[in-house]
């Protein structure tokens, strides 16, 4: 077995396990740094795709760089993980912790396998490192799985390193991160991580080390703390619509405190995707597992105010159609959980269309990029190709992602092509004015109905 210390090695292999948003961008940010990489899937399609310079989802700027890393002949995809494991010398494992079906729990077996085949299949001293989000817990569990199953001999450390990239704002996010957070590294783990983030640290991003469950909390605090913003400001935009208020206006006012920020106070349909509603669900389930009642009964009225949201748009659209849009056409802009993304997980805008359609509308949907993810989830909606034919003879038009395109249409052409010029910006981006002098009747969460 080697017994060179990892931070004297001249270039650190890395292995990078799960190559979805989170570890495709990983892999190629990495690359980019200067290491060797090797990211690793079970799905053979995707690393297909990736080694043919192909993203399989939507990320600004990830195709390019992906591009120029495998023409350096750095980086490489495989579907073989015990190679992969073999081979490296850090692996970070960045697959999925979705919620479980039949509880708010965070399904682990993901992590577990991971971490489980690079363990057993280790055949040099190597440092493994947790990306994925995880209930706090996991990672002690996970060591002991580990010294369980790497072989006799092998020096492995596990340690977590939670990520905070953004979907939309992933490579950059990965390449310039706002703070490096390690938790559980011994001293020779904290030399190889300080060698990994090299670059990003002589920029100055700071480096937080601590202990394991510290770093895994931090991560869905962090989620959880963004989460309770918005559902904060979609809870004083119904008091804002209440009182003729302008729920807008508001939130650049409080921004203005360097306390408060101005960041996340964006009041409408609330948050989606694959992260925040799954994360605080997972922490309040974890939080009543450990006694800490409080947290739990925080996050499920945050949970309770953003999913009241969805219901509100809802209502908003039936009160347009006259109390029923059975047999209404209802024109949706937007699909994506939020604009520059073709994700769909637990999109409110998709949640929305779908949830009008069952009530007998015809839904017709347009989103710039997701689409063909969009259809996946719910192939009975409609899917228009452009906005105007979304408009096209509309009863009524939900803005329901903020995509620029959407926030930049011309009101007065499209109020030309609808049946009935009616329109509930859900997102909050739409000028009011600049729909009403062009005929629009318009409805917005937070704001005055006339
Ligand atoms: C979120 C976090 O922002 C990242 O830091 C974290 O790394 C990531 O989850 C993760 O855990 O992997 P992301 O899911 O890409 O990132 O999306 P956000 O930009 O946080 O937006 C989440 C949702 O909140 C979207 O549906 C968005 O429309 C909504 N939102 C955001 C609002 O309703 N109002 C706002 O003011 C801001």
């Amino acid at each position: 077995m080697s017994t060179t210390p990892l931070d004297e090695t001249p270039m650190l292999r890395i292995s990078v396990y799960g190559t979805g948003y989170l570890g495709a961008t990983h892999a190629v940010a990495m690359a980019e740094l200067g290491f060797q990489v090797m990211g690793v899937d079970t799905d053979v399609h995707k690393v297909e795709a990736l080694a043919a310079g192909k993203v399989p989802f939507y990320e600004p700027g990830l195709p390019e760089l992906l591009e120029k890393q495998l023409a350096t002949g750095r980086l490489h995809f495989s579907a073989d993980l015990a190679a992969a494991a073999a081979w490296g010398d850090v692996h970070f494992i960045c697959v999925g912790t979705p919620q479980q079906k039949t509880s708010h729990a965070a399904n682990l077996s993901y992590v577990e396998s991971a971490v489980s085949t690079v363990a057993r299949n280790l055949t040099k001293d190597a440092l493994i490192v947790g990306k994925s989000t995880v209930p706090v817990g996991t990672a002690a569990g996970l060591r002991t799985l580990v010294a369980q199953l790497a072989p006799a001999g092998v020096d492995v450390e596990l340690v977590w390193n939670p990520e905070f990239l953004r979907e939309g704002k992933a490579v950059n996010d990965t390449l310039h991160p706002d703070r490096i957070v390690v938790g559980g590294a011994s001293e020779r783990a904290q030399a190889t991580m300080r060698q990994v983030y090299a670059t990003p640290i002589a920029e100055g991003t700071p480096v937080v080390m601590t202990d394991l469950p510290t770093s895994e909390l931090v991560k869905v605090s962090a989620n959880a703390f963004l989460a309770t913003k918005i559902s904060f400001i979609n809870a004083i935009a119904a008091v804002c619509e209440a009182a003729d208020a302008d729920v807008t206006v508001l939130a650049d006012a409080l921004g203005h405190d360097v306390r408060i920020g101005r960041q996340f106070l964006d009041a409408g349909l609330g948050f989606g995707g694959g992260c925040l509603p799954k994360d605080i669900r997972a922490l309040m389930h974890r939080a009543t597992e450990l006694g800490a009642h409080r947290a739990a009964a925080l996050l499920q009225q945050v949970d309770e105010i953003n999913m009241g949201q969805r219901a509100a748009v809802i209502d908003l659209a039936l009160e347009a159609c006259g109390g029923s849009v059975l047999n209404r056409r209802i024109g949706v802009l937007g699909a994506a959980f939020k604009p520059e993304t073709d994700d769909v997980r637990d999109s409110p805008a998709l949640n929305v269309a779908a949830a009008l359609h069952l009530r007998g509308a015809q839904v017709t949907v347009f989103d710039p990029q997701a689409g063909d993810t969009a259809r996946k989830s719910f192939p009975t909606l409609s899917y228009a190709t452009s906005i105007e034919e979304a408009v096209e003879g509309s009863d009524v038009l939900l803005v329901l992602t903020e995509w620029s395109q959407f926030v930049d249409a011309h009101p007065e052409k499209l109020a030309s092509l609808a049946n009935v010029a009616r329109v509930i910006d859900a997102r909050g981006k739409l000028i009011p004015a600049e729909w009403r002098s062009a005929g629009w009747q318009f409805r917005g969460l937070g704001r005055a109905a006339a």
